[in-house]
């Protein structure tokens, strides 16, 4: 079921109900061009899927800006060096500007931005933030139905609309995004740290709505620093390392049996009860973004090192998905 046109006459109801995309990063290599040098925020990044993913990894490693190149949102001095992000066949980065924003930008991927609650602006109503998405889209609403609709999916109710940002809690602003992201029936949603400074029952109910999204057909790309939040919403993870993904695998095989050892590392890291400590912090820092090591990035932290990681890691298919580690070969 695609709606691919859109009614906004009044009584149409707003549900989640679309039909399974393909995604696909091909070697893509996103660079920043700074003064101080140039930053390899994303270099050489591959993923294939229909179904949710989770990306991971620690602050640094390129899941932003993955995710703004996804929207083509990324701004000076980033630029995109090269690869594809392709979706139902189609190279996103191929499109010129114009057919992007009306085809695909918004109507297919939508992304709830990192920070975005904070955003809101203070001196307008929640409606009128809603209806400026739809104008900047070219949507001429004819009433508030799409946007009570929209709000509904988040779990909140029509009142919402003449409220001001400041008399929202932090959960209720962070629906208020998450709607504003669904106004236009996208068909990927991407979740850039939805939950980051939300307390933790907030953060379940909002996982808990991502995962009834995807039921919905959704596919989520949920970005975050914390495994342990994935295995619930999605299907797939994709470990991020400095602007390397080194695993890409369904959840199944990251939780059970994760190869890469900064994959390990992270799980030993997530403590198995409530209350329990975390066991293991990986000692160590990510390298330097504007000098990455030739070889395997994560060698100077990893306790397998050998010689040979000294050259780029192969990439070893393990199921449908892969690991970058010289261990497997
Ligand atoms: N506007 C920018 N200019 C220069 N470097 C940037 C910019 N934005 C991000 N970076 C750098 O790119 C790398 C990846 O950042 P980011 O994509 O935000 O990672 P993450 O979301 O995983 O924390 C980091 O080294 C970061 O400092
Ligand atoms: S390639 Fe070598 S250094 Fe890198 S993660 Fe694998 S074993 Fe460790
Ligand atoms: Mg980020």
């Amino acid at each position: 079921m695609y709606r691919s046109s859109l009614t906004f006459k009044g009584g149409y109801i707003h549900t989640i109900a679309v039909r399974m995309v393909k995604l696909e990063i091909r070697g893509l290599k996103v660079y920043y061009y700074t003064s101080k040098g140039i930053v390899k925020a994303v270099d050489g990044t591959n993923m294939n899927t229909s179904e949710s993913v989770g990306i991971v990894g620690e602050s640094g490693s390129g899941k932003s800006t993955l995710a703004y190149a996804m929207m083509r949102m990324l701004q000076h001095p980033a630029r995109i060096v090269e690869g594809g992000i392709i979706l139902d066949g189609k190279d996103l980065l191929a499109m010129n500007e114009r057919e992007f924003n009306e085809h695909v930008r918004w109507k297919k991927i939508a992304m709830v931005f990192q920070y975005a609650m904070n955003s809101l602006d203070p001196v307008y109503k929640v409606k009128d933030q809603m209806y400026e998405v739809l104008r900047q889209h070219g949507v001429d609403a004819i009433d508030d139905t799409i946007l009570v609709d929209a709000l509904r999916e988040t779990g909140l109710d029509a009142g919402v609309l003449e409220y001001y940002p400041h008399e929202l809690s932090g959960g209720m602003k962070q629906r208020v995004v998450i709607a504003m992201a669904l106004l236009l029936k996208p068909s990927v949603l991407i979740a850039d740290e939805p939950t980051t400074a939300l307390d933790v029952l907030v953060q379940a109910q909002i996982m808990n709505m991502l995962k009834r999204f995807k039921s919905n057909g959704l596919m989520i790309i949920l970005i975050t620093h914390d495994l342990s939040i994935v295995a619930e919403v999605v299907d797939r993870v994709a470990i991020m390392y400095a602007g390397q993904i080194v695993e890409f695998n369904t959840v199944d095989v990251i939780f059970k049996e994760a190869k890469h050892p900064y994959t390990q590392a992270l799980m030993s890291s997530i403590p198995r009860l409530k209350g329990e400590k975390r066991l293991s912090y990986i000692k160590g820092d990510p390298p330097n973004p504007f000098d990455y090591p030739k070889g395997c990035r994560f060698y100077a932290r990893c306790p397998y090192a050998m010689d040979k990681c000294m050259q780029e890691p192969p990439y070893i298919s393990i199921g449908d998905g892969y690991v970058r580690c010289w261990l497997y070969r």
